[in-house]
């Protein structure tokens, strides 16, 4: 590490591949390298999860914090370890009786927000903010703390509360999570009193923990440019909107980059085959058929022919999957297509596809669960993918199947908006169509944009075109990274005094 390399303390509540559970995984797991390569002091500071703990081989334990908790003090104890997937020292808050317990980091194996969630994230938050002091002497001060959704954002809050202290980023990875929790637990945290205002964290007479990260952190990022705009207005602030209007000065839209190690058609170690854009085939056709071979014994060469729509993600109205529903039914009987869909989520959704899938043996695959090999393959094996979107801050999937050479067909919304190009007559002429994107929030427009695709689809060379388009493209995080490593220079790190009154 260069001397004078600027501090930086990450903050989060997963990092690919020692937890994930969506795009924030893959964030965490990805951009702390991009600022390491591009000359920042990294340290990362996640909660010391079951999952987790697992995985750690030698650690080092750096001291104890006794912060308060629901009913008294808790003490985590903090450790330190280098693991192998990361470039810098990873930094792990155990509490046992708060994190290590089984299944997932949020929900418990019903389903559920675990019930003791705010506690959880308001424990880590402030293990997290006296770790920014650097309380237990560990003689490394970051100068700048930069932390990720409602799970860390009381981090900002605790610390604007300091004297002196680093300074602090707060990122939006997802507005529609806020960490909304009610007045007993705000009580039963001893939260600061000061901070319950509508002006503070108080949010529809409970708080919200996002909010915190809002108001009381020196610079606000989200996702995407066109996220930044949107979350300023009614239909997408989820009640937040004043407020991130009134924060637009220090409100900045970052689109996210992807791990082009991880995900990389030439050498990605889930795949058979592997394939680039100077020479898609037949690596891509590989994938496809090892992909149909999953779910059918000896696809035919129909199957192989056919168009092959892939869709990974979290079973929720977010992403649009009831219009994927709706639109199946009405593809299955005008067209040859096929679907391939991984996921999970909400039970009405899994059982609608299962059914869907029961249905249509031969054209309808469908796995429910998680499952990270099985994504690789369908944005590699998939011909077209579908992200139809009702909002997306960033979306990561249409960015690894432009990559993959999977054209995908979105809703103008959020990062899906900055990332896929339309193919209509001018973006085809000037050869920057890279998808199909449609403009109006419904089913009728979504499956004129399938239409589309398919349209394009039986002409190859035109859609050799559009895929060689997304696949050259570099999605890679460098030029994000810049951009957060000015931010994180732009003012310099805030000491004697606290944030003006929000
Ligand atoms: P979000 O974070 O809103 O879920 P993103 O597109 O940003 O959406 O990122 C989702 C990430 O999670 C991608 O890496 C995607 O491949 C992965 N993912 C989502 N659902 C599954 C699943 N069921 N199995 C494997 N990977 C999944
Ligand atoms: C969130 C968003 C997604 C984004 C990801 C990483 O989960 O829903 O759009 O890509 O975070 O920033």
């Amino acid at each position: 590490m260069k001397r004078g390399a600027k501090k930086i303390l990450f903050v989060a509540s997963e990092a690919y591949p020692l937890v994930k559970t969506g795009g924030l995984g893959d964030v965490i797991g990805s951009l702390p390298h991009a600022l390491h390569a591009g000359g920042a002091d990294i340290r990362l500071v996640l909660p010391g999860y079951r999952s987790l703990l697992r995985q750690l081989d030698q650690v080092k334990i750096l001291g104890w914090c006794d912060v308060r908790g629901a009913e008294g003090i808790v003490s985590a104890r903090v450790l330190e370890t280098h693991h192998p997937d990361l470039a810098f020292p990873l930094w792990v808050v155990d509490c046992p009786t708060l994190f290590d317990r089984p299944g997932n980091p949020y929900v418990s194996a019903n389903g559920h927000d675990w019930p003791d969630n705010a506690e959880r994230f308001a424990v880590f938050s402030r293990v997290a903010a006296l770790l920014a002091q650097d309380v237990l002497d560990i003689g490394w001060q970051p100068e700048v703390v930069h932390t990720h959704d409602w799970q860390t954002g009381l981090v900002a809050a605790f610390l604007a509360d300091q004297p002196v202290r680093p300074k602090t980023v707060f990122t939006i990875h997802n507005l529609a999570y806020s960490g909304y929790f009610s007045h007993g637990d705000f009580v039963r945290l001893q939260l600061p009193s000061h901070w319950w205002s509508s002006e503070g964290v108080e949010f529809h007479g409970g708080f919200s923990m996002l909010k915190g990260g809002v108001v009381y952190a020196d610079a606000v990022t989200t996702v995407s440019p066109t996220y930044a705009a949107e979350i300023c207005t009614p239909a997408f602030g989820y009640g937040l909107d004043g407020l991130l209007l009134s924060r637009q000065h220090k409100l900045h839209g970052i689109l996210n980059g992807i791990d082009t190690v991880v995900w990389n058609p030439a050498t990605d170690e889930y795949l058979p085959a592997h394939f680039s854009p100077g020479r898609i085939q037949p690596g891509k056709r590989r994938n496809k058929q090892a992909l149909l071979e999953r779910f059918l014994p000896q696809p035919d060469e129909a199957a192989l022919k056919a168009p092959l729509l892939g869709m990974v993600g979290r079973l929720v109205e977010q992403k649009g999957i009831d219009w994927v529903l709706a639109a199946m039914p009405v593809l299955l009987a005008e067209t040859d297509a096929r679907f391939v869909l991984l996921g999970s989520g909400q039970i009405a959704y899994e059982q609608k596809l299962t059914r869907l899938a029961r249905q249509h043996p031969d054209r309808v695959f469908v796995e429910i669960g998680y499952d990270e090999p099985l994504a690789h393959l369908i944005e590699a094996g998939a011909d077209m993918f579908m992200m139809p979107s009702r909002f997306e801050p960033c979306g990561l999937n249409q960015m690894y199947s432009l990559h993959y050479g999977t054209l995908p067909i979105v809703f103008k919304t959020g990062g899906l908006a900055d990332t896929v190009v339309d193919a209509n007559k001018a973006t085809l002429k000037d050869a920057t169509a890279n998808g199909f994107v449609f403009d109006t929030p419904d089913v009728a427009a979504f499956l004129d944009a399938i239409r589309r695709a398919l349209d394009v689809y039986r002409k190859p060379a035109q859609w050799r075109g559009l895929q060689q388009t997304g696949m050259r493209q570099s999605f890679g995080w460098s030029e994000s990274a810049d951009h957060y490593l000015s931010l994180y220079s732009s003012s310099s790190s805030r000491s004697g005094h606290a944030l003006e009154p929000a």
